[in-house]
C-alpha cells in the first residue's frame, strides 16, 4: 500500500492538527500531509503547518460571489493535491453537498460530543445543561447531513462536580489530540475504510463506534 495523503482541513487554532503533525513525528502513523486548508487566512493552524513544513493555502468566503463559488474553489484546491483521506479538524464552515458526495469515502471529521448527542455547537455547554454523566470526542465520515455520518470511534470522559463549559472542553480536547491520530493510524495502516455507507474495520463492518480506552487504545465497544 502506497503512503497515505492527508489533506486537513482547520478555520483555527488547529491543537488538532498539531496533534496529528507530532503523531507522525512520533511514528504513531506513517502517512505524508498534501496539504493544510483553511477559510481564514489568519487560523493559527495555517503557522502550525508552515513550521511543520507542509503546503498550506487558505481562500477567503469573501472573494468569493456566494458559497457555491466558494466551495467550489476550496476543494478544487483540497483535490489537485490528490488527497486520499481528507480529515475536518476544525473546519468551522458547512461544506456543500456536491464536495460532501465527490469526496465521500475519505472525509472525516472531529466532533467535540459523544455523537449522535450534541451535533452542532456548543457541545460542552450543552452536555452540561443535560446534565449527561459522561462527554466527549467522535470521528465520523463526512456525509451532507451535519455531524450525522457513522462515527468510527469515540473518547469519553467523566464529566465532574463543578465543570464548566471550559473546563469540560480542556479534558475533551485532550482526548481529542489521542483520539484523531489513533483513527488516522488505522486508516493510513489500511485496516479501516469506509464502504457503501459502511465503516469497515479489519474487512468486517463496524456496529458499534471504537473507544479510546485508557491506556489510549482504540478497542471494540464493551
Ligand atoms: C475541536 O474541538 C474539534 O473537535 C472541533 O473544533 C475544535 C477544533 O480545535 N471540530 P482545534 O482548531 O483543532 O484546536
Amino acid at each position: 500500500m502506497s503512503r497515505l495523503r492527508i489533506a486537513v482541513l482547520a478555520s483555527g487554532r488547529g491543537s488538532n492538527l498539531q496533534a496529528l503533525i507530532d503523531a507522525r513525528a512520533a511514528g504513531v502513523f506513517d502517512a505524508e500531509f498534501a496539504g493544510v486548508f483553511s477559510d481564514r487566512p489568519d487560523a493559527v493552524a495555517l503557522q502550525r503547518a508552515a513550521g511543520a513544513g507542509i503546503p498550506r493555502q487558505a481562500l477567503r468566503p469573501v472573494d468569493f460571489a456566494d458559497r457555491a463559488a466558494f466551495d467550489d474553489a476550496f476543494f478544487d484546491a483540497v483535490a489537485a493535491v490528490q488527497p486520499d483521506l481528507i480529515v475536518c479538524a476544525g473546519y468551522m464552515r458547512l461544506i456543500g453537498e456536491r464536495h460532501v458526495v465527490r469526496f465521500a469515502d475519505r472525509m472525516i471529521n472531529i466532533h467535540p460530543s459523544l455523537l449522535p448527542a450534541h451535533p452542532g455547537l456548543h457541545t460542552h455547554r450543552r452536555a452540561l445543561e443535560d446534565g449527561v454523566r459522561r462527554h466527549g470526542a467522535s470521528v465520523h465520515y463526512v456525509i451532507p447531513a451535519v455531524d450525522a455520518g457513522p462515527v468510527l470511534a469515540q473518547a469519553a470522559v467523566d464529566v465532574r462536580a463543578g465543570d464548566t463549559p471550559d473546563s469540560l472542553g480542556e479534558r475533551v480536547l485532550a482526548r481529542e489530540h489521542v483520539l484523531l491520530p489513533a483513527c488516522v493510524a488505522l486508516i493510513a495502516g489500511g485496516r479501516l475504510r469506509y464502504d457503501g455507507g459502511r465503516v469497515v474495520l479489519d474487512g468486517a463492518p463496524l456496529t458499534r463506534p471504537l473507544q479510546l480506552d485508557s491506556d489510549d487504545r482504540l478497542t471494540p465497544a464493551a
